[in-house]
């Protein structure tokens, strides 16, 4: 199964979606900009209150659903690696390049449908949508596109279920986390649209995706933690106990799956019954979140009890690789998000910045150490190593002067998704938090644009490197010793698949 890593056909597809990803992630990063630069007093960017709702829509859409779910279709497609043998795997071949092919598509409509800024903008949380043919179409086009990939990983883990490292098992737990998010969005639908009449009100828009975009919360922090797993393997922390890291990654999926079925025994139109429930979701999301954390936090304190003086590049020999980087930014700006959850402040900017500290900083950062930590055995060299030590850094600092910002002017009442706030004159006190958060945007921006084009060039225009050769296994820094030898006593060296 191993000399199938190196099939070129299945590296490409991986390398596809990859691509796909952050190309994705680009576009959220522009329209991010148009955002922000539209809510910073004196600066105001977009000219109409439809233009800012439209992109606003786009921006979520792109950096939320699509980033997220491109990339992990991108890991299960890594995880893929090796397993189309024998009969079907024509089939399966087919499978997964229309998958990425439908993707693409959705996402071409659903740009062109942002960009023409025809129909009404819906902020919705979560699945926020733009009434128009050619966005719902895309959208669906794009669903197909996901659950292909999604289809395709989970029948080849099945088959070796026995044999499933921890990275593929968390990877199959965020997959069902997606499965139960398309239930619920199944049962959503066919509950409350039939029933809806257009003479009484919109369509309830928010009750239809709460369900759906509870239950990718999940998914998005199931494969976070894989992240998690492989930076911190990379940086050379001992593997965590399995035992305890699976029965984790189990919970996931166990608390996602209680979504539907809050569908079914609540009226689904009836928003402050599942808002009810969201706190039991919240305390699921925690609990195995908070037992990975522990769990790798006591494998690097083994490490560390035994490097004597305890001096930095003792602790972690790695620590100038930008997984070291990647990782630290990750669960620093994770932590600080769930600090600022936000059942109090609700309607105000402090949601957004509970959002931008665990998905945007925790979760996009996590994912962008994993993209270098990949590439190498994709066969793309990093085009720039000394960009990839600094952006995340850069990403994440500007990452918390937005938070900060975006909290301040928050617990002074500032709203959310609003267009026009200084117009209040209330507004003014607004003024000083926001100009804050326009200031921590540019560089968030400025790092994110860093990741984004060093991963675009190492991808298409980079140096291939032979995914076989020890060069693979690592980016290596200087001074790092033997680490590609103790990544292959872990299992996780050049052959390895996230692990196995
Ligand atoms: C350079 C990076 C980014 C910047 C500067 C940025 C900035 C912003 C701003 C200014 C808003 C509008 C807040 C409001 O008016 O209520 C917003 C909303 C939002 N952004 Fe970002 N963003 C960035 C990246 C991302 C990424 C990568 C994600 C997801 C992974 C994301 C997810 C969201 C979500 C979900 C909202 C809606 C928040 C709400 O419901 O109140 N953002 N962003």
């Amino acid at each position: 199964m191993e000399s199938k890593q190196t099939d070129p056909a299945a590296r490409n597809l991986t390398l596809g979606w990859l691509l796909f990803a952050i190309a994705t992630l680009g576009i959220a990063g522009i329209l991010a900009f148009l955002v922000a630069m539209t809510r910073t007093p004196a600066v105001r960017l977009l000219p109409s209150a439809q233009s800012f709702y439209t992109i606003l829509v786009g921006h979520v859409t792109f950096a939320l659903i699509v980033w997220g779910l491109g990339f992990m279709a991108a890991l299960w497609s890594y995880g893929h690696f090796g397993v189309e043998q024998g009969a079907g795997a024509a089939g399966q071949s087919l499978l997964a390049r229309g998958g990425l092919f439908l993707a693409a598509c959705g996402c071409g409509m659903i740009l062109v449908s942002v960009l023409a800024g025809r129909g009404t903008p819906s902020l919705n949380d979560y699945v926020p949508v733009i009434e128009e043919p050619v966005f719902f179409v895309g959208y669906a086009t794009f669903a197909l596109g996901i659950l292909a990939a999604l289809v395709r990983f989970l029948a080849s883990a099945v088959r070796r279920w026995h044999t499933l490292s921890l990275a593929s098992f968390g990877l199959v737990c965020a997959a069902a986390c997606v499965l139960s998010a398309v239930a619920a969005l199944t049962i959503g639908l066919t509950r409350i649209l039939p029933g809806h009449d257009p003479a009484i009100g919109p369509v309830p828009y928010q009750a239809i995706f709460w369900g759906a975009g509870h239950a990718l919360q999940y998914a998005y922090v199931a494969a976070m933690v894989v992240a998690w797993q492989r930076l911190a393997a990379a940086v050379q922390v001992p593997p965590v106990n399995q035992v305890a890291a699976r029965l984790a990654f189990a919970l996931y999926p166990l608390f996602a799956l209680s979504i539907p079925v809050l569908y079914l025994v609540n009226e689904p139109t009836e928003l402050p019954a599942l808002s009810r429930a969201g706190l039991w979701l919240g305390v699921g999301l925690s609990i195995p979140t908070l037992v990975h954390a522990a769990l790798l936090a006591h494998s690097a304190f083994r490490r560390a009890k035994f490097a004597f003086p305890p001096r930095l590049p003792r602790i972690l020999p790695s620590w100038r690789r930008p997984e070291a980087s990647a990782l630290a930014f990750s669960l620093l700006l994770y932590g600080i998000g769930s600090l600022l959850e936000p059942s109090r402040g609700g309607g105000t900017l402090r949601v957004p910045a509970h959002y931008h500290g665990v998905v945007v900083g925790g979760m996009t950062i996590a994912f962008m150490g994993l993209t270098y930590n990949l590439l190498p055995r994709i066969g793309r060299a990093v085009y720039s190593r000394r960009l990839a030590l600094w952006q995340p850094v850069v990403y994440g600092v500007g990452l918390l002067i937005l938070i900060a910002g975006l909290g301040w002017a928050g617990a002074l009442g500032a709203p959310r998704k609003t267009f026009d706030v200084a117009a209040d004159a209330a507004g003014v006190a607004w003024l000083l938090p926001m100009g804050l958060m326009g200031l921590g945007a540019l560089l968030a921006v400025i790092g994110g644009a860093a990741f984004v084009v060093n991963a675009l060039i190492s991808l298409l225009v980079a140096r291939s490197v032979d995914v076989g050769s020890p060069a693979a296994a690592t980016v290596s820094a200087p001074g790092e010793g033997n680490a590609a030898a103790l990544r292959l006593a872990e299992g996780v060296g050049p052959h390895s698949r996230l692990g196995q």
